[in-house]
């Protein structure tokens, strides 16, 4: 095959998966053992043969999950957006690190005028941002931010012999938060889980009694994340109940959106999930999540100080590469950057923003939001399923009823055998130690009737287990 064929051949594959993707069952399960069997890894590759590339393409293909289907109701992503697909194979294509402008000067330009269109929406003013690898690292960076205002010695010194910091979150937050400390040199110890009410968001009353406990004991409270959108049950915490305790205690107030902050896009739901965020210190968000570009695609935003990020992430000599001698101002992305080499995430997201607009987003998590409510009665009206907590946004958290002793195993089991039959893959967590199944429904052409098959299968294959134990 010459490079033309292989083109030809690459995309009559491509279109003919995504055509199928909502096809069949959403995957053709096997064992791990069998599936080493199927995909025959360790078969020696023949050099320069484009046949055996494509069969190893064909294999990948028929044994992965497909995430576009209607049943795969699982994770915080799903397939992804054409115009983001595309965006995909054009950075494959040509290939460049987001670092400096002289590299990569149209990505550059894309991320910059992306971060002013984020912040802009947002309302941070003076503010700065950058693409990073996921909220996970957005919220390590804000930390870190936070960390080195607070103590300005620190990125000379260390932690060492330093008063100590600590950080607050809701009880919910996501583990990423427990990372960061860990990875800041803050300790876990010092991450504080500030208890939450009846719909997990964050109890003010109850932050303001564990800042006051840190005070005491000599140490200082440096920064508060509150969750939009937790992991599990999908809480808010009352951002605007947070900023007059931010404005006493002088903490960095970060806000995780990386779930639930696409509801910014709405001006409906911004309002009632999101108030007093454009006060926030930081804010992250992750568009590969509920809005559907491939994944990583993450963005953190700062609030009035414009040059925060470079400030506190760089170090060492970065000459070699940031010599930006032609540019008028400096637009390297580089210096503001955990990583050297970075990926170009800003193409997708540019282009599904072009392609969908602000409204077309708005309107897609509007219908996400009507669909949970939909999926809320059906549990609601079923005599074998139960909501376990009540829903507050994006997240439905319910289980198939059976005996208190017995559900979890029950539920974990039922989950599995959905999964292995390639019937359908619904997250699974726990609550107050009860096993949960957390339905999330993200897929842009997901409908009532898809909710109906899913419930339908469920119940059906809960009575053929509870037949069976
Ligand atoms: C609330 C919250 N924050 C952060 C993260 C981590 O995001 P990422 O996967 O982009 O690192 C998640 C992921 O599920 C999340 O739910």
């Amino acid at each position: 095959m010459n490079d033309q064929q292989v083109f030809t051949h690459l995309f009559k594959l491509a279109d003919e998966y995504f055509a199928g993707q909502r096809n069949g069952r959403f995957l053709d399960y096997h064992s791990p053992a069998e599936l080493r069997v199927i995909l025959d890894l360790e078969q020696p590759g023949k050099t320069g043969d484009w046949q055996e590339i494509f069969k190893w393409v064909e294999k990948y293909l028929s044994y992965s999950v497909k995430t576009n289907h209607p049943m795969f109701v699982n994770r915080m992503w799903v397939g992804a957006n054409l115009p983001a697909i595309v965006g995909e194979i054009i950075v494959a294509l040509t290939n460049a690190s987001s670092c400096t402008f002289e590299s990569a000067p149209v990505s550059t330009l894309i991320e910059k005028y992306m971060i002013k269109e984020m912040l802009d929406l947002v309302g941070f003013k003076n503010g700065d941002g950058q693409m990073t690898t996921g909220s996970s690292n957005a919220n390590m960076i804000a930390m870190m931010v936070a960390r080195n205002l607070a103590n300005p010695t620190i990125k000379q010194a260390g932690m060492f012999g330093q008063q100590r910091l600590f950080a607050f979150v809701g009880a919910d937050a996501h583990y990423s938060m427990d990372r960061a400390v860990n990875n800041l040199g803050i300790g876990v110890d010092q991450l504080i889980k500030v208890p939450v009410d009846s719909m997990g968001a964050m109890l003010p009353a109850e932050l303001l009694r564990a800042i006051n406990r840190v005070i005491e004991s000599g140490g200082l409270p440096f920064f508060v994340a509150a969750t939009a959108g937790t992991t599990v049950r999908g809480g808010y915490d009352p951002i605007n109940e947070l900023l007059p305790l931010r404005d006493i205690y002088g903490f960095w107030l970060h806000v995780d959106g990386a779930w639930g902050g696409s509801a910014i896009l709405s001006p409906r739901l911004r309002q009632h999930y999101l108030r007093g965020l454009e006060e926030a210190d930081s804010f992250t968000w992750d568009f590969h999540k509920m809005l559907g570009s491939t994944l990583m695609c993450n963005i953190l935003l700062i609030n009035k100080r414009n040059q925060a990020l470079a400030t506190a992430l760089s170090a060492g000599d970065g000459s070699y590469l940031f010599r930006n001698e032609n540019a008028v101002e400096m637009e390297d992305l580089g210096p503001a950057s955990l990583q050297c080499g970075r990926r170009v995430d800003s193409l997708k997201w540019f282009l599904d923003w072009k392609f969908f607009g602000r409204e077309g987003l708005a309107a897609r998590v509007e219908k996400f939001l009507d669909l949970c409510a939909y999926a809320e009665e059906v549990v609601g009206r079923s005599a074998e399923l139960e909501l376990v907590v009540p829903r507050t946004s994006f997240n439905v958290c319910f289980r198939f009823k059976v005996s208190e002793e017995k559900s979890n195993a029950f539920n974990l089991a039922l989950r599995t055998r959905l999964y292995e039959d390639g019937t359908t893959l619904v997250g699974v967590a726990y609550i107050d130690g009860k096993v949960v199944m957390r339905l999330l429904v993200i897929n842009p052409l997901a409908e009532r009737a898809d909710l109906d098959t899913f419930f339908r299968n469920l119940i059906a294959k809960g009575r053929e287990l509870r037949q069976e134990s």
